[in-house]
């Protein structure tokens, strides 16, 4: 049986993954959906009819969970075609002014998760198969007031830059998704509401569905790193050629 399996499913870009695969990947026969919010889940077997929904309840940031995951792959033995690592979180603050637990949960979860999701589903995965990993423009550079987060997503960059180098001898694809701020469920959660950023309010946004299907596009074409939109193209280079003190400076509000 061949498969893709989507973390983070439940909402804003997991959805649009989900929604693009159904749509577009004939050759997938089941998608394998992972999220905390079980009714969200299996609401997504009405939206998209035309593939075959699993939906399983896993709190990513568990240990138990990369374990249970690890099982049932292990008992279905399914072929993954696509894996989408794209299950996070981030917050926006001073650093000594958030709690312990937030913090390492985002570590937990942009971080942990997303390195034993990769590492259980490998052995399934064969010449053709690509991964694409949710990461952020927060990777490019530092940003203060999302210390933790743009740590997190930066490990992802790296991540994915040299996993993809270690998979080319196996046709396995790897890429990561840059994508600047998106109108999900994320901003709110993470405390970006209109009037707390400067930078958040005057940032063009990302259009979720576009950056899901262009990023699988890409990922299946061999690409290895998708920022959405000329703007943060833009930053990205700026972000390579200047002194991130000064990207600091221009990106702290
Ligand atoms: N929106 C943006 O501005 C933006 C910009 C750049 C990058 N990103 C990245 O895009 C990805 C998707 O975010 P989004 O914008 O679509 O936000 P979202 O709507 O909040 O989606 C986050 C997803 O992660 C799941 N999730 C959260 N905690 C989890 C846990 N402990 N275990 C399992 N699943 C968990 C959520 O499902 P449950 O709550 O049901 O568990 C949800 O499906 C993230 O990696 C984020 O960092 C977002």
């Amino acid at each position: 049986m061949k498969i893709a399996v989507v973390t983070g499913a439940s909402s804003g870009l997991g959805e649009e993954f989900v929604r693009v695969i159904s749509e577009k990947y004939d050759e997938v026969e089941e998608i394998w959906v992972i999220a905390r919010r079980t009714d969200r889940l299996e609401a997504l077997k009405t939206r998209f009819p035309n593939k075959k929904i699993f939906p399983i309840s896993l709190d990513l940031t568990k240990h138990e969970s990369y374990e249970t995951l690890s099982e049932m792959l292990e008992s279905e033995k399914p072929e993954i075609k696509i894996l989408v690592n794209n299950a996070g979180f981030g917050t926006l603050g001073d650093f000594d002014t958030m709690d312990m637990n937030t913090q390492t949960r985002m570590v937990d979860l942009n971080n942990r998760a997303l390195t034993a999701v990769t590492s259980v589903s490998l052995p399934y995965m064969n010449r053709g198969s690509f991964i694409v990993n949710v990461c952020s423009i927060a990777s490019f550079a530092p940003n203060p007031r999302m210390t933790v987060y743009c740590s997190t997503k930066a490990y992802v960059l790296s991540f994915s830059k040299s996993l993809r180098f270690e998979l080319k001898k196996k046709g396995i694809n790897v890429l990561a998704l840059c994508p600047g701020p998106m109108d999900t469920e994320f901003l709110p959660a993470a405390g970006i509401e209109k009037g707390s950023s400067h930078t958040f309010d005057t940032l063009p946004r990302v259009n979720p569905a576009m950056a899901a299907e262009k990023s699988l596009h890409y990922a299946s074409k061999g690409r290895g790193i998708y920022t959405p939109r000329v703007f943060f193209k833009f930053y990205r280079l700026l972000a390579k050629v200047l002194q991130h003190g000064l990207v600091m400076h221009l990106s702290k509000s």
